[in-house]
């Protein structure tokens, strides 16, 4: 997923601004089952989510977010016209919120996660309860590390299985490099 060209970094960056968040429904279920599946799962030792499971999920997706304007808690990541993942924000306490996202693995590499991330952290610092956010990624997984850096978190720490990232709230409203004006479908 390294190595991109400048002309195919420009072109995934392109294809990145057309992410676009949306609450999850019912119908999402099949999607949501494929977005928690695969090899980086069954690597992990996570088997993939059944359909009763996904549909849990959705079902749940509203109920994590209390007082911050991103709503519900676990949004879905739409791309190329269809969903491609979640990205969900709960709070830890104290104005401390935790972000997470998963990607179907059959898109990783085109600037999603980044441009889903960039977009939930816009929203979430216009609550002014919110102090922070924070964000563990696996230590195999550069990927999530690189998208967390991009993005003006900070690693903090590191246990034997995880790396902690923080992104205290910024004096002036993030300002990303490809940002559009945040579609976040109510
Ligand atoms: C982490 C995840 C969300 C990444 O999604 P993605 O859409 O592929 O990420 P992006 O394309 O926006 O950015 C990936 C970045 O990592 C870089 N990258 C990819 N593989 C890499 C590697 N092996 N080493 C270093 N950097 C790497 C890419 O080059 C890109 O950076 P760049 O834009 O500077 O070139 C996806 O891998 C995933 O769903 N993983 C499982 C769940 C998870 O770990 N979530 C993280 C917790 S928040």
């Amino acid at each position: 997923m390294t190595g991109n060209t400048p002309a195919q970094s420009a072109a995934l960056n392109a294809l990145a601004l057309c992410v676009v968040l949306r609450p999850l429904n019912d119908a999402d279920a099949d999607d949501v089952q494929r977005i928690y599946s695969g090899p980086d799962r069954a690597a992990q030792g996570d088997a993939d989510l059944t359909a009763g499971q996904a549909r849990d999920l959705i079902a749940n997706a509203a109920e994590a977010v209390d007082g911050v304007p991103l709503q519900p808690g676990m949004v879905g990541v739409t791309a190329e016209g269809r969903l491609v993942g979640t990205i969900g924000l709960r709070s830890a306490g104290g104005g401390h919120w935790r972000v997470g996202c998963v990607l179907r693995d059959d898109v990783w590499g085109r600037g999603y996660a980044t441009a889903a991330l960039q977009q939930v952290v816009t929203v979430a610092f216009r609550d002014p309860a919110v102090c922070s956010l924070d964000a563990k990624v696996r230590l195999d997984n550069p990927a999530s590390a690189r998208v967390l850096a991009k993005s003006g978190f900070r690693l903090v720490g590191q246990d034997d299985r995880f790396r902690h990232f923080v992104l205290d709230r910024p004096s002036q409203p993030p300002a990303y490099p490809s940002s559009r004006p945040v579609r976040l479908i109510p």
